[in-house]
C-alpha cells in the first residue's frame, strides 16, 4: 500500500466547464481515485477552481461584473457540475483563498532569495486605445510554432506551446483589435534555464510516461528553456509581494500550479485534522503524485512545477502526469471561449451521469485526440442497457419470481467466478497504468460473458428438468452481478451503487471480485430499472450546444471609418497561380496571386477549407496594401477576402467577367 495525491487541472471559473474538460482532467482522475479506494491506498484527490488571470478578467468585462462576482458564481457552478457527474474530491479549492495568497507569495519569495527568480526591465505590449498593457490573452497573433491564427499571448491552444505576447506573429489587442505598441516595464523573471540540466536527468528517467507527455518535454527542452516573466501589469490576482512591485500581480500559472498545495492545506484545516499533515502528502518521499490534465497543461506541469518544486527543495515531484489528449465535438474543438461543446450541466439537466461517464471512458482521448457524437453516445448508453443493465435484471427478476428473492442454496460455478477474477486483475493492471479505456472494454467483456452463460444455461428450462443446477446457475449470475458491481464502481458508481442496493450488498473492496459474496438464503431487493435505451432523436431536448455566458456577448462593434480612410484601402481582383504548403504551418498557404500589377506573395489561412486544387486559378478579392508581415517565415504582401461564419470559411468569388488587377469599390 502506498500513499498517493491525485490532483486534476484547475479549471478557470471564467464559465460552466464543457464535456470535453470532463473527459479531458477530470473523469480519468475519477475512475483512478475510486479504483485506487477500493483497493484500500491512501489517497487524497485535490483540486480547485483557478481564479486568478486574464480568463477572468476578461469574463467579467464581457459580462459587466467585477471579477469576483464572476468567480463567485462559476466556482459554485463547476464545483457543483463535478459532484452531479460523481467527480469525487476530497477538497475543491479556490485560488482567491487568502490562505493560498500567503503560500504563493511565500513561495516566490523563496525562490526570489534562491536566485531562481530575478527583476529585469523589458518591452510590453500596451494598446493606446484601450490605455492598458496587454499581457496573456489581451493578445490574439499567429503562433510562432504552429501557424495557428488563433493563438493568445499566453497559449496556442493547437499545439499547446506557452507563448508570450511578444512571440505572437501579427499580434492584436484582443479588445479592441488594434495594433498595440511597445512600453517599457519591469517585470520579475523564472530562470528557467537553471533546472535545464536537472530536469533534463529527471525526465529521463520518466520512461514509463505516456509518450505524448514525454515527447512534448523534450520538445521544449530541445529548444533549450529560458526565463520567463513571472509577474503581470494587472489587478487581478496575487500580489507581488515587493514594496517596488506595486500593482503587479504573480502570473496566473505560477501560483495556479502551487493551487494544488494550497487546497491539500485546505482540506486538513477543515477536517479539523492536524493542518501539518499535508506534508505527507507533498513532502514525503514515499508519496506518489499523479496529476491528471489536458495536452495543453503539460508545459505548466511537467517543467515549471517540477523546477518550482525542486528549486523549494523538501517537495515530492511528480510520479506521473497521464495528459489526455482533446475531445472533439464532431471534428471541432470543444471550446468556452468559442463557444462550442456541451456543458457538464446542461447534459446533467436531461440525462444521467452515468451513461456519460461510460461513453466518455471508452472514447477518452488517451494518446490520440477522439470525436465526440451523440450518435456514439447513443450507442455507448445502450450498450449499457442491453449488456450490463440486461444481466443484471434478467438475473434479478428471474431470482425474484423463481426463487423468492434469495440467493439459491447452491455452490456457484468457480469457472465463471474465476473468469471475474482474471477480469478484475486484468483490470487492475491497466488502471495502473493509466489505460482506462482499455480497462472498461474489458470491463464490458466480463458482462457479455455473463449473459452468454444465462443464454446457454437456460434457468427458464433446468428449472423444471433439473432444479438444482437450476440453482446453481442463479447462484453464480449473482455474484458475477456481484463481480461486476466492483468491477464496474470506478467508471460507473451512480449504477453500481443502484447493483449493490438490489444485490443487498454494501461497500465493496476490489480484491472482492471473482469471490463468493452472496451466500445462500441471502435476501435481495426489488429489482430496479438501471439503464434506459435511447431513440434516435432523443438529444433535441438539449440546449446546445451550450453557449457559456462568456461566449454569448456579442462582438463589440467596430467605430465608424472616414470614406477617406476607407479610400485608402487597396481591393483587387487576383488570379491564383500557385498553392504551397509552409513546413509545420497547419492552416496556412503560401499563395501567389497575380494581380495584373504583379505577382504577389500572400500568405492565407485557408487550408482547413480548401485545397490546393480547388485554389489553383480561382478568380479572388485581394487587399493589396496591407503592411508585409512574416507568417511562419514567409512574407505576406497582401490578403485574401473571405467570409467567415457558421456555416465555414468561403474565400469572395468575383463576378464573371472580372478580370486579375480590376479595382474593387
Ligand atoms: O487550463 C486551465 O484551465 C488552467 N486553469 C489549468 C490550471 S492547472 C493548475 F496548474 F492549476
Ligand atoms: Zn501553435
Amino acid at each position: 500500500m502506498s500513499r498517493y495525491m491525485v490532483t486534476s487541472a484547475l479549471p478557470y471559473a471564467n464559465g460552466p466547464k464543457h464535456l470535453g474538460h470532463l473527459a479531458g482532467a477530470y473523469l480519468p482522475a475519477d475512475i483512478y481515485v475510486r479504483y485506487m479506494r477500493m483497493c484500500g491506498h491512501d489517497i487524497l484527490f485535490c483540486s480547485g477552481t483557478d481564479e486568478y488571470g486574464v480568463p477572468i478578467t476578461i469574463a467579467a468585462e464581457k459580462m459587466g461584473i467585477t471579477p469576483m462576482e464572476v468567480v463567485d458564481k462559476f466556482h459554485s457552478v463547476i464545483a457543483d457540475d463535478f459532484r452531479r457527474f460523481g467527480i469525487s474530491f476530497d477538497n475543491f479549492s479556490r485560488t482567491t483563498r487568502p490562505e493560498h495568497k500567503e503560500f504563493a507569495q511565500s513561495v516566490f519569495l523563496e525562490l526570489l532569495k534562491k536566485g531562481h527568480i530575478v527583476p529585469k526591465d523589458m518591452k510590453q505590449l500596451y494598446c493606446s486605445d484601450c490605455r492598458r498593457y496587454l499581457p496573456d490573452r489581451y493578445i490574439n497573433g499567429t503562433c510562432p510554432k504552429c501557424g495557428s491564427e488563433d493563438a493568445r499571448g499566453d497559449q496556442c491552444e493547437s499545439c499547446g506551446t506557452w507563448t508570450e505576447p511578444f512571440e505572437l506573429l501579427d499580434p492584436k489587442c484582443g479588445i479592441c483589435g488594434a495594433a498595440p505598441e511597445t512600453r517599457e516595464t519591469r517585470h520579475w523573471f523564472l530562470l528557467l534555464d537553471h533546472f535545464q540540466e536537472w530536469l533534463e536527468g529527471w525526465l529521463g528517467g520518466q520512461s514509463d510516461w505516456k509518450t505524448n507527455v514525454l515527447k512534448y518535454c523534450y520538445s521544449w527542452l530541445g529548444d533549450g528553456l529560458r526565463e520567463r516573466a513571472i509577474t503581470r501589469d494587472l489587478s487581478w490576482g496575487v500580489p507581488v509581494p515587493l514594496e517596488e512591485a506595486k500593482g503587479k500581480v504573480l502570473y496566473v500559472w505560477f501560483e495556479a500550479v502551487l493551487g494544488y498545495i494550497s487546497s491539500t492545506r485546505e482540506y486538513f484545516a477543515k477536517a479539523g485534522k492536524d493542518p501539518g499533515e499535508w506534508k505527507k502528502y507533498w513532502q514525503d518521499p514515499d508519496a506518489r503524485l499523479v496529476q491528471f490534465i489536458g495536452k495543453d497543461n503539460i508545459v505548466f506541469h511537467c517543467i515549471i512545477e517540477p523546477s518550482i518544486l525542486h528549486a523549494l527543495g523538501n517537495f515530492s515531484l511528480p510520479w506521473n502526469v497521464p495528459a489526455n489528449e482533446y475531445l472533439n465535438i464532431s471534428g471541432q474543438k470543444f471550446s468556452t471561449s468559442r463557444g462550442t461543446g456541451i456543458g457538464m450541466g446542461e447534459y446533467l439537466n436531461h440525462f444521467d451521469p452515468d451513461p456519460m461517464r461510460y461513453a466518455l471512458a471508452v472514447n477518452a482521448p488517451e494518446s490520440r485526440d477522439s470525436d465526440f457524437s451523440w450518435t456514439e453516445y447513443q450507442s455507448r448508453n445502450n450498450e449499457l442497457a442491453d449488456v450490463l443493465g440486461n444481466f443484471i435484471n434478467r438475473t434479478l427478476k428471474f431470482t425474484e419470481s423463481k426463487f423468492e428473492g434469495s440467493v439459491p442454496a447452491a455452490d456457484p460455478d468457480m469457472v465463471l467466478l474465476n473468469k471475474a477474477l482474471e477480469t478484475a486483475e486484468e483490470i487492475a493492471a491497466l488502471m495502473e497504468s493509466f489505460k482506462f479505456k482499455k480497462a472498461i472494454c474489458v470491463a464490458m467483456e466480463l458482462a457479455r460473458e455473463g449473459n452468454r452463460y444465462f443464454d446457454t444455461a437456460k434457468p427458464w428450462k433446468s428449472l423444471k428438468t433439473d432444479p438444482d443446477q437450476c440453482g446453481v446457475t442463479v447462484a453464480t449470475c449473482l455474484n458475477l452481478c456481484a463481480s461486476l458491481a466492483v468491477i464496474f464502481e470506478p467508471f460507473i458508481p451512480f449504477s453500481t451503487e443502484k447493483i449493490r442496493r438490489m444485490l443487498g450488498l454494501g461497500e465493496l473492496k476490489w480484491s472482492d471480485a471473482g469471490t463468493v459474496l452472496l451466500k445462500p438464503g441471502h435476501k435481495l431487493n426489488n429489482a430496479e430499472i438501471l439503464f434506459r435505451k435511447l431513440e434516435d432523436g432523443f438529444e433535441k431536448v438539449l440546449d446546445m450546444p451550450e453557449v457559456p455566458v462568456e461566449a454569448q456577448q456579442k462582438e463589440p462593434e467596430k467605430p465608424q471609418v472616414d470614406f477617406e480612410d476607407f479610400m485608402k484601402i487597396e481591393f483587387k481582383i487576383g488570379r491564383i497561380l500557385s498553392v504551397e504548403d509552409i513546413k509545420k504551418a497547419r492552416k496556412l498557404y503560401k499563395i501567389e496571386v497575380d494581380t495584373g500589377d504583379k505577382v504577389r506573395t500572400v500568405v492565407a489561412g485557408m487550408k482547413k477549407h480548401y485545397t490546393r486544387e480547388e485554389l489553383q486559378g480561382r478568380l479572388v478579392a485581394v487587399v493589396c496594401n496591407l503592411k508585409p508581415a512574416k507568417l511562419c517565415g514567409v512574407m505576406s504582401h497582401g490578403m485574401l477576402m473571405a467570409s467567415d461564419g457558421e456555416s465555414g470559411v468561403f474565400l469572395l468569388e468575383p463576378g464573371a467577367g472580372a478580370k486579375p488587377g480590376d479595382t474593387i469599390r
